[in-house]
């Protein structure tokens, strides 16, 4: 196989920047292929520390980056995330970074009913405030403004048309204004410079790349927990988070997908409102969250923190075709006396090897854990197995039969090269 697609496999920020970043060292091509600017990816590189929210990965290190027409794209956003790196020393041109031409934008007025939504309702979904869920609407309701339509602006009055009568209609709904068409055409014609430069038809190079036997990596976001149609609806992202994305989001056809390998932290936590069976509102989810520094890089929100749910992840290795897991953060875990694994739930009487699919239930299930000893050396930085105490060897061994899934590679700190490496999905 020679592509990678890398996907979180509980709600997001499992830490795939890193095991992106590991990987993006050995690919020709990495693709961001949903999603929009609500992912955070950190990665440290030496001494350097980069936040990307919508760039893919490959970026920091120069290689080919593409944003396939699966994500949502700030044009906005995406011209400062471009300038912040620029200002850390990366260089992006139109020759390392390529934008799908049929890339649906995120205008102001998303972000706005995406906040109004969040202040105005009982029923909070904990959104990235982004602009992400109301840009993928008016994409499937066939309303979007995409980067191809910024070489037409003046073909753009049909289409704002209808954009204006739908959001209108909401914002009047807000006591909002409606949308000021004259200052929008401004806005994207005073932008559109700085995005149609980068305007490819990826999916032909990817193509290309694909038949040249390059190496493509597929950089997910999110965590297939947040998918719209396998997560734990509504309480989820607009798109979907699962591996086959990766085909439709890039163009690129379901063969090119390759080795799936699925992030998985070691404990489980969320961003966010939802239910989360595993969650430990007390001394536990404190310690994980402190020892984790589990805080959002994309809102600064304190992550929901809680033990490993095997069932979850069986399940998300289950909907994703995941090839093999990367464990990550397992040296959060050092020095716990006893750490719990769910291993089912109950529900009325009923046993569950599954999350039912109601959210009413899946707030309601009860986690049978199963409980292992801890250890009190350190796994951190461990790059070999003989450096793994043997306790930490067996939990995740016990992982690894729980969720019927192999571990690839162990991630014991935020440094690259703190790995340890099973099998390479590249040689797979
Ligand atoms: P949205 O993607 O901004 O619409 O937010 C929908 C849900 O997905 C919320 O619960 C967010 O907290 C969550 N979410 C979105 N992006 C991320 C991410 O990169 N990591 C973790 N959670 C995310």
């Amino acid at each position: 196989m020679a592509n990678v697609t890398v996907i979180g496999a509980q709600w997001g920020d499992e830490g795939k920047g890193k095991i992106v970043d590991w990987l993006a060292e050995r690919a020709d091509v990495v693709v961001r292929f949903q999603g929009g600017h609500n992912a955070g990816h950190t990665l440290v590189v030496g001494n350097q520390t980069y936040k990307l929210s919508l760039l893919p990965s490959g970026i920091v290190r120069g290689t080919l980056s593409v944003i396939g027409n699966g994500v949502v794209l700030d044009p906005w956003h995406f011209r400062d995330e471009v300038a912040k790196l620029a200002g850390q020393g990366v260089t992006i041109t139109p020759d390392n970074l390529h934008i799908a031409e049929n890339c649906p934008l995120i205008l102001p007025f998303h972000r706005d009913l995406d906040g109004l939504r969040e202040d105005a309702s009982e029923f909070k979904i904990g959104t990235t405030r982004r602009g992400i869920g109301p840009a993928y609407e008016d994409k499937v309701g066939r309303r979007a403004i995409r980067v191809c339509d910024l070489a037409h602006l003046d073909d753009l009055d049909p289409q704002i048309d209808r954009l204006c009568a739908h959001h209108d209609a909401l914002r009047a709904g807000f006591d909002q204004p409606p949308i000021d068409r004259v200052r929008l055409k401004n806005d994207l014609a005073e932008i559109a410079p700085h995005i149609l430069p980068y305007a490819k038809p990826v999916w032909h190079s990817l193509g290309e790349a694909r038949r040249a036997g390059k190496r493509i990596l597929f950089e997910g976001a999110q965590g297939m927990l947040l998918d719209v149609d396998h997560g734990t609806y509504p309480f989820v992202t607009s798109s979907n988070t699962v591996a086959g994305t990766a085909s439709s989001g890039s163009g690129l056809g379901p063969g090119g997908v390759g080795f799936v390998l699925g992030i998985v932290k070691a404990y489980t936590t969320r961003v966010g409102s939802g239910p989360f069976p595993t969650e430990q509102d007390n001394e536990i989810g404190e310690f994980l969250g402190t020892r984790g520094h589990e805080f959002g890089v994309v809102t600064g929100r304190k992550r929901r923190c809680g033990w490993f749910d095997a069932v979850l992840v069986r399940q998300s290795a289950a909907v994703s075709g995941i090839t093999g897991i990367a464990l990550t953060k397992l040296d959060i875990l050092d020095g716990l006396e006893e750490i719990k694994i769910c291993v089912g739930y109950t529900l009325d009487g009923r046993h569950y090897d599954y999350l039912p699919p109601h959210a009413a239930d899946q707030a309601r299930v009860e986690p049978i854990y199963e409980s292992v000893e801890g250890w009190s050396e350190t796994t951190a930085g461990a790059r070999s197995w003989a450096q793994l105490p043997a306790q930490a060897i067996k939990y995740i061994r016990r992982i690894e039969e729980l969720i019927q899934c192999p571990v690839t590679l162990v991630s014991t700190s935020p440094q690259r090269d703190d790995t340890i490496l099973v099998r390479d999905p590249f040689e797979d």
